[in-house]
């Protein structure tokens, strides 16, 4: 029997603020597991999850496959480029061709939104959304809310700015609708053209000058610009975005002594980021890396697990639950 009503991992509002929570009170425990001297637990042991990743990734893909190691279940490693797929393997066969070999979970990163809802229509396994478009990610906003939680201790009432190329950013999207379900206010700070068409779905307001916002908020998320999405010059040159919306050393000055300066990865450090300042002590980058791990430990148990399965045995031995 499942654990949760919950099958796959599509999106924050999917999981509903009392799914967000579970996840980050699961989370805390793995994070202690993944202090311990031997950082493994056998509560996925005999599972298997298989890595669909259509799309480059470095930080989801490596925080996912350390957490399945991590919980003893056995992955099954894809490498889209040198597979099927470049002899035109459909999505929907190569999909049923790795559940053929017996998966639990499948981890999908696509460009195409709406990539892992369709998977779940032709799978029996859980799926887990790693990225689709422009569309979600939300295992990067569950990391970013516990890095948050634990920096400052809570999220509701906070004031979030997210900067940068919002309108091609699934973290954006996935990060609104969860720092606002946690009932932090976010506002959104881009040029114009660098907003959604249509700002109705997200409970946000909107500025287009940082030097406004960056005094006035608790958190300041840098996005990149995504390049490899446009299809248009929707600023004038990189030079110019940075100058007006860069964090740039001068900028980052006049951040409060408690400002705390987020990054999902991979930064364009020089472009929308000055070189120095991901180092500085107000930026969590590394903690949202290290609790990556954590939160997607806790998203498979918490897809995965099932109630017979031993629970937290230090440095791996199998207690009863
Ligand atoms: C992001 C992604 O792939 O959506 N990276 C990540 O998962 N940490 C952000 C990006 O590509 O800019």
């Amino acid at each position: 029997m499942s654990r949760t009503a919950q099958r796959h991992l599509l999106t924050i509002d999917d999981l509903g603020v009392e799914g967000v929570q579970r996840i980050l009170r699961l989370t805390d425990s793995f994070v202690e597991v993944s202090e311990r001297r031997i950082p493994k637990v056998p509560v996925l042991r005999g599972r298997t999850v298989a890595w669909l990743f259509y799309e480059d990734s470095t930080r989801t893909r490596l925080s996912f496959e350390t957490a399945a190691k991590r919980l003893s279940a056995d992955s099954m490693n894809f490498s889209v480029g040198s597979s099927a797929v470049n002899k035109g393997e459909s999505l929907r066969d190569t999909v049923q061709t790795i559940e053929a070999m017996g998966v639990d979970a499948i981890v999908v990163r696509h460009k195409s939104a709406g990539a892992p809802k369709q998977i779940t229509q032709w799978l029996d396994a859980s799926v887990i959304n790693a990225g689709d478009g422009w569309h979600a990610h939300p295992t990067q906003a569950l990391l970013d809310c516990y890095t948050l939680r634990a920096r400052l201790g809570g999220i509701d009432g906070r004031r979030i700015a997210i900067v940068g190329d919002i309108k091609h950013s699934r973290v954006a999207r996935s990060n609104i609708a969860a720092f606002t379900a946690l009932g932090a206010e976010v506002v959104l700070v881009a040029p114009p053209t660098l907003l959604p068409p249509s700002l109705v779905p997200f409970d946000v307001t909107v500025s287009h000058s940082i030097d406004e916002v960056i005094g006035e908020v608790d958190v300041v998320y840098l996005l990149r610009m995504q390049l490899e999405r446009m299809h248009e010059a929707l600023v004038p040159s990189l030079r110019e975005y940075t100058a007006t919306y860069g964090l740039t050393a001068a900028r980052a000055r006049r951040l409060g002594p408690d400002t705390v300066v987020m990054h999902p990865g991979p930064m364009n450090r020089g472009v929308e980021v000055a070189a120095d300042v991901p180092q500085m002590p107000n930026a969590v980058v590394t903690d949202q890396v290290r609790n990556g791990v954590a939160v997607r430990m806790a998203v498979l148990f918490d897809l995965l697990a099932t109630e017979a399965d031993p629970v937290f045995g230090d440095d791996g031995e199998e207690t009863d639950a």
